[in-house]
């Protein structure tokens, strides 16, 4: 079956790796309002994962299965440090310890720790997990951009649930050029030239991409970063009269659903302090928030209604420099994954055959 906006498929296995979502990253997975007492199950990067906050307020996150007969744990009931399977009750604690099976006495589960567990922080209202492989269960340290940390920025996040793959809301991101076109009518994005040379450069943490000789008149750069999480990151002008702050920065995370689904987080950020950044947020949730949503809907739109396996027929030509750039280091770092992967079973099963020949289980 040919799935919309997926690319080559599974006859290229690095591909079908991109086309779930890649690992070893940190991903947003729910805005923190969206998590409150009830369990919620969610589908990221295929996995169905429950998650609860516990008395602390703390957010826990576990594989959405029972571990007696598979019923989603998202289902259930929060009980603080645990949740209790809605089925037959068993219950589960954060980090995936079944800590009581009420229908029988002594069971062997009891104490068992058996449900896949996922490192959680929570920054700038959202939710983050880790989703490392087998290679890479301890999270990497998760650094987020100036504009999320800090009192320097206000900021708000908005997230919105697109019909496409994932890696299409990376290449829209990585493609300034389309703001003078896709959003020419915008309150933002109508000023500037039509045409641009691009160039890529690196950056400490990743690369930027920007369009040779102007500069803050439209959507004019685009940088990408990796510091345990992949975002990205831009800035509009803004008029003055949209109020105190200069330009309007944001920092987008593209986050794998499932193969045909995504979620963007958006993060809208302004340097301001004091009066005026009451002045701002009163602006922006009064006026600008609802442009803003217009905006993201023309890119929602486009890429929901593409071609499917639209990247399979493409003609890509010079101001696409970005968009070839970041497809080439996620290939490379899926490449990588599967390298370090294969090295880490070999060693595993090492391990194991070593123990199998010393009757040793400390090998
Ligand atoms: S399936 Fe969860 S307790 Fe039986
Ligand atoms: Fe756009």
């Amino acid at each position: 079956m040919t799935s919309p906006n997926t690319t080559q498929g599974a006859a290229d296995p690095i591909q079908s790796y991109l086309d779930k979502g890649l690992r070893n990253y940190w991903y947003p997975v729910a805005p923190s309002w969206q998590v409150g007492d009830a369990p919620i199950g969610i589908t990221r990067l295929g996995d169905q994962i429950v998650l609860w906050r516990d008395k602390e307020g703390k957010v826990r996150a576990l594989e959405d299965r029972c571990p007696h007969r598979g019923a989603r744990l998202s289902l259930g009931w929060n009980l603080g440090g645990s949740v209790a399977c809605w089925y037959h009750g068993i219950e589960v604690d954060g980090g995936g310890t079944v800590v009581k099976v009420p229908a029988v006495s002594n069971c062997p589960l009891e104490g068992q720790q058996c449900v896949k567990s996922y490192p959680v922080e929570e920054h700038a209202g959202a939710i983050f997990l880790w989703f490392g492989d087998d290679a890479h269960k301890e999270p990497a340290p998760l650094k987020l951009p100036d504009e999320l940390v800090g009192d320097e920025y206000a900021n708000f996040v908005c997230m919105s649930n697109w019909k496409c793959n994932y890696q299409y809301a990376i290449d829209n991101v990585m493609d300034p050029m389309h703001g003078a076109y896709l959003h020419a009518t915008s309150h933002s994005m109508a000023e500037g030239d039509k045409q641009a040379d691009m160039r890529v450069r690196k950056t400490e943490t990743g690369l930027m991409f920007e369009k040779i000789g102007q500069r803050d008149v439209n959507f004019d750069w685009v940088e990408l970063g990796e510091t345990g999480a992949l975002w990205m990151r831009l800035a509009i002008p803004y008029q003055k009269k949209f109020g105190p702050g200069g330009s309007f920065g944001i920092v987008g995370f593209a986050v794998p659903v499932d193969e045909n689904n995504c979620q963007v987080y958006f993060w809208r950020a302004r340097k301001v302090s004091g009066w005026q950044r009451d002045a701002w947020r009163f602006l922006y949730r009064n006026r600008l928030e609802g442009l803003h949503w217009a905006v993201l809907e023309q890119d929602r739109y486009v890429l929901e209604s593409m071609a499917p396996n639209a990247r399979e027929h493409e003609f890509l030509y010079q101001h696409d420099v970005g968009v070839t750039r970041v497809r080439r280091m996620l290939r490379q770092r899926a490449q990588q994954h599967f390298a370090e992967l294969d090295a880490y079973r070999e060693q595993a099963a090492g391990a194991a055959s070593a123990t199998s020949a010393t009757g040793h289980s400390h090998a």
